[in-house]
């Protein structure tokens, strides 16, 4: 049985522009937006798969596409959403659609946590 997905408004199109990241809550969960270099729109967990820190407050290079968390140095491909270093680790990545001038998030209506965690 396929899982019901939940469409939230996140932000206007005009408010993320390519090369940028974005965090903020959609839908009761916290949500990384990236806006990849060459025009694609990603959502992945907003927090590290590590220990619960803001992913959108690493240090982010749009041209690798590598996101640098601000706790402990793990890297993230923000193409795909996994674990550069440690390799093994991955996020929680969320649909995301455009719809008229607005960026919505997908929350898959699981009743979940869409927050995976790592251990080394
Ligand atoms: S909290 Fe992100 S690397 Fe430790």
């Amino acid at each position: 049985m396929s899982v019901e997905i939940r469409w939230f408004d996140a932000v206007e199109v005009d408010d993320l522009w390519e090369g940028d990241i974005l965090d903020l809550e959609v839908g009761g969960e916290q949500v990384l937006l990236v806006h990849l270099s060459g025009g694609e729109i990603k959502a992945f967990q907003g927090v590290c798969p590590h220990q619960e820190i803001l992913l959108a407050n690493g240090k982010w290079d749009e041209d690798s596409g590598v996101l640098v968390c601000g706790g402990h140095n793990w890297e993230f491909d923000l193409r795909t959403g996994t674990g550069v270093n440690p390799a093994g680790c991955r996020l929680y990545e969320y649909p995301v659609q455009v719809n008229g001038d607005k960026i919505q998030v997908g929350i898959p209506q699981d009743g979940k946590s869409h927050y995976i965690r790592f251990s080394l």
